[in-house]
């Protein structure tokens, strides 16, 4: 089946912090390495976005261009992803040409189609600056929920979509003046035409988070609103058609959400066959899962279904399983708030498989979660090291010393070897139900519990012992705790891939979702250990000054 991973498109604007990567990037990237494992065709894609107010307020702020912004943050995001393991087949911006046709014929079919059209509206004017201030150039009280740092796109505190011309009490964050209203001419995209159509779509959609799922009622009950798709900027994909005149750009938000089509199109471009798009967008049996936070979610669910029914003919989002906040001592760690480690200093202070690890076991899948770099270390410590990493180590090493380092054919199992690997067995199917549900931390959990049962079925037999005693059974032993965690290992292959291929000398690449067959004679060298343990003392002083 081709699954199309589609990945939340990171403002090139700032560093992105831990949460945004518990958010999006590493549940995408778990979820596309098992659907790869599992057989199906998999595409991933995302790219830095380029566009839109967060790029230009922050050039401004810098007094530098928008495109060094964007080349700075890009380039960070890319080193980072290579750092961390996302795997991505494409990883692209919302800068290239080919983004702004697809973009444009993508409006292009909605104007003809009439789901566009042209309006003269008040917006907001700073007069102390001499223009037009969309989205984040103003601040001001939400209308909704009352909180005083709204932004002229959206509610942070509440999530709402806004209007800048709803904001109470604005105010130019270019001068801080009181902006006055003047009219100003922009395209609108008819988003109310849809409302019944998205709803009766929304009603069909199955497994669905109750939160993602409840918010997007609530907001189709309200009845989706036409929003202006463009604005008074110099900076963002050009208008196909030029009857706005000069300073007007697409807004950023209609735009972004085509980079999963445009990116498709390009990886296509770039495998040599510009069709294979085709097998994604164009096909009822595809499924397609974006993972988004929770602050994305009406782009993703309304406005983003909005766009592909007007365009007509493309596959519709199968699941949206946007996560909620990572709290981080207490303060959301967002890169809006300015609190929480940066994806670097998470980088420059853990292991990439020991972050991962630390992220995959808090995600915030139903809940606001709280993390603290205590709270990584100590999962990585005490759950990580001391439950797979010691196994692989004390089992490698058992197997180099007593078995002489190679896998030897060996004699009669017993019952308990073999209930064992049928529990590994097991442990895989239920990890795999789990993942496809898109409960990656319970899929985590069914990994471990698995090692936890090697642990005790090697306490139980004490392979150690009966090297002397009995090194018949000692072998026998030793053989079934490594297949055991050859299976444990393609369950773990999703979430941690360094580690995972540091053991392909002993047990080949993972190349399937299944627990592999030992090859007899295969040798075993003296192991390195999988991971680290870390000093918890040592560690404050890196979140205090982070490198
Ligand atoms: N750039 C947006 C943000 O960081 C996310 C865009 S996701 C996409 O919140 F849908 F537009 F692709
Ligand atoms: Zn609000």
């Amino acid at each position: 089946m081709p699954v199309l991973v589609a990945v939340a498109w990171p403002y090139a604007s700032g560093s992105r912090h831990l949460g945004h990567l518990a958010g999006a990037y590493l549940p995408a990237d778990i979820y596309a390495r098992y659907q790869r494992l599992a057989g199906n065709d998999v595409l991933m894609v995302s790219g830095s976005d380029v566009h839109g107010t967060p790029i230009t307020v922050r050039a401004d702020a810098e007094g530098v261009t928008p495109a060094e912004i964007v080349d700075r943050y890009h380039s960070e995001f890319c080193r980072q992803w290579e750092l961390l393991g996302i795997s991505w087949d494409l990883y692209t911006t919302t800068g290239t040409p080919n983004h702004a046709s697809v973009t444009q014929d993508m409006f292009l079919t909605h104007l003809q189609k009439g789901f566009i059209d042209k309006r003269v509206s008040e917006q907001f004017y700073d007069p102390a600056s001499e223009r037009f201030l969309p989205d984040r150039y103003i601040e001001g009280t939400c209308p909704r929920c009352g909180y005083e740092a709204a932004r002229g796109d959206q509610c942070d505190n509440c999530g709402s979509t806004l209007d800048a011309i709803e904001l109470i009490e604005p105010r130019s964050r270019l001068t801080g003046a009181v902006p006055e209203l003047r009219s100003t001419e922009h395209f609108y995209f008819r988003y109310s035409d849809f409302t019944e159509q998205v709803d009766a779509w929304l009603k069909t959609r199955q497994g669905w988070r109750s939160h993602v799922l409840n918010s997007s009622f609530g907001w189709t009950n309200d009845g989706l609103q036409d929003r202006a798709i463009t604005r008074d900027l110099d900076w963002g994909v050009e208008l196909p058609v030029d009857d706005l005149g000069e300073g007007k750009r697409i807004y950023v938000w209609y735009d972004a959400v085509i980079g999963y089509l445009s990116a498709s199109q390009e990886w296509a471009t770039r495998s040599g066959d510009p069709e294979a798009w085709k097998r994604w967008w164009h096909n009822d049996d595809a499924h397609h899962a974006y993972f988004i936070g929770k602050d994305n979610i009406p782009f993703h669910t309304m406005l983003w279904p909005a766009q592909l029914m007007g365009y007509g003919d493309l596959h519709l989002p199968d699941n949206v399983p946007a996560n909620q906040y990572v709290t981080f001592s207490g303060a959301k760690m967002a890169a809006s708030s300015g609190v929480g480690l940066t994806i670097g200093e998470g980088l420059s202070t853990f292991e990439p498989d020991a972050l991962r690890y630390a992220l995959a076991a808090a995600l915030p899948e139903q809940a606001d979660t709280e993390i603290s770099v205590e709270e990584i270390a100590r999962r990585i410590n005490d759950e990580l090291v001391a439950t797979w990493g010691n196994l692989v180590n004390r089992v490698l090493s058992l197997a180099a010393s007593a078995l002489g380092g190679v896998v030897p054919a060996v004699g009669e199992r017993q019952h308990s070897d073999i209930e064992l690997l049928a529990g590994v067995d097991e442990a895989l199917r239920q990890e795999a139900d789990y993942i496809e549900r898109v409960e990656l931390r319970a899929g985590l959990r069914a990994a471990m519990e698995a090692a936890g049962a090697v642990n005790a079925y090697l306490n139980s037999n004490e392979p150690w012992k009966l090297a002397s005693t009995d090194p018949d059974r000692a072998a026998v032993v030793l053989v079934t705790a490594l297949e055991a965690i050859a299976g444990v290992r393609t369950g773990m292959a999703p979430y941690l891939p360094f580690s995972t291929e540091a053991l392909d000398s002993v047990f080949g690449a993972v190349e399937r979702w299944e627990r592999p067959a030992l090859v007899i004679g295969t040798t075993i060298a003296k192991p390195k250990p999988l991971f680290s343990k870390l000093d918890i003392a040592a560690l404050d002083l890196v979140q205090q000054e982070p490198l």
